[in-house]
């Protein structure tokens, strides 16, 4: 049986809570939070775990093997430190850390004490994400040449991140998982409309050592909520709508064809438009999957889906395109 305690239990942490308590061999012994109310509301729904808003007593409680971070992100690596330190797992909301820094100082840490460092990208556990994995590896979608995801909403504008720390994390983790190729550089342009230094809209490229490019949209400023992500490959496309109920994938048989007419030296273009395939998509919820996996990698040692390297590669953009943003754009190398 593995012990968790959860810490924070503000929006996200019930998922956690409610997740963890299902999966197999695993016990929630403790919730964390630092306001009274949130405790008492988890003494109600789950009379048998323990509260607390004394996290000190947690590193010393030698019954809690792993620790879940659910608290703001500028709390992460702090905690987490603590909580590897003291010889606990760790699984950290997603976005991992506030810097790059502090995100490979808690992987050495974990490393040196031999424990799990796991973040929840809980995207790359949904039946959609496995499928886009599966169409890449069999080939059936040939060369992938382009990933263009748009998240977009009339979002609550937070007060210590930007929206794309707030809401890429999952695309970018999407783009890490799906494309093995290291990318080189980003750039990336956003604007405060609340003039407090926070961007609430912003544009992010990602570029790559060969003909690959990915492009994210992310605003908290949109009045329609768009959750659509393309994968454009030179055999077949996917568009992924998670704003469908159930046809999340579709598949286009669609592309096109480029070559050279040596007579009259041009290059032509053929376009073929197939037929559209929409596959069944088993339905889960991705943050059991998640929890299995943490869980999986604590009790046989294997490496998690949404690993550490998961968790650095994503904050490396984002610290990137941070920079990129705060000198207008610039090209910034990774
Ligand atoms: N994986 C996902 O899809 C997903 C979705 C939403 C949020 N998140 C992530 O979850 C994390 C929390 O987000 P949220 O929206 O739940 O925030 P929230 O502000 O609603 O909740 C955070 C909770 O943590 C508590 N807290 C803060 N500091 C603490 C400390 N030092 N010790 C104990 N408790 C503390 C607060 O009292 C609060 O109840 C963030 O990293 C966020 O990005 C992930």
């Amino acid at each position: 049986m593995i012990n968790c305690a959860i810490i924070g239990y503000g929006y996200w942490g019930p998922n956690l809570v409610r997740n963890f308590a299902a999966t197999p061999n695993t016990s929630v012994h403790t919730v964390v939070d630092l306001r009274p109310e949130r405790l008492a509301l988890v003494s109600r729904v789950y009379p048998n775990i323990n509260v607390t808003s004394d996290i000190d007593s947690i590193w010393s409680n030698e019954e809690i093997d792993a620790v879940i971070i659910a608290t703001p992100v500028f709390t992460h690596y702090d905690l987490a430190k603590k909580a590897l330190q003291a010889g606990k797992h760790v699984l950290l909301e997603k976005p991992m850390t506030d810097t790059v820094a502090h995100a490979e100082e808690l992987i050495s840490l974990a490393n040196q004490h031999g424990k799990v460092l796991m973040v929840d990208h809980t995207f790359l556990y949904t039946s959609a994400v496995q499928k886009m994995k599966s169409l890449i590896e069999s080939g059936e979608l040939g060369d992938v040449k382009y990933f263009d995801s748009t998240r977009i909403n009339l979002g609550l504008i937070q007060q210590d991140v930007n929206v794309l720390w707030d809401l890429a994390p999952h695309d970018i983790s999407i783009l890490d998982y799906l494309i093995p190729a290291k990318p080189v550089s980003v750039q990336a342009t956003g604007v405060s409309h609340i003039h407090n230094g926070i961007e609430n809209i912003a544009y992010l490229t990602v570029k790559y050592a060969h003909d690959f490019i990915a492009h994210f949209h992310c605003s908290w400023s949109s009045p329609v909520k768009i959750r659509m992500m393309l994968l454009g490959g030179d055999k077949k496309m996917v568009v992924f709508n998670d704003m469908e109920p159930t046809e999340k994938i579709r598949i286009y048989d669609t592309a096109h064809t480029v070559s050279t007419d040596e007579e009259k030296q041009r290059i032509l273009v053929d376009y073929r438009v197939g037929d559209v395939f929409i596959p069944k998509l088993e339905i889960k919820e991705a943050l059991g999957g998640m929890a299995k996996d943490f869980i999986q990698s604590i009790m046989t040692g294997s490496k998690p889906i949404a690993s550490y390297d998961s968790g650095l590669n994503t904050i490396r953009i984002l610290e990137a395109a941070q920079i990129s943003i705060k000198e207008q754009g610039r090209e910034v190398s990774l």
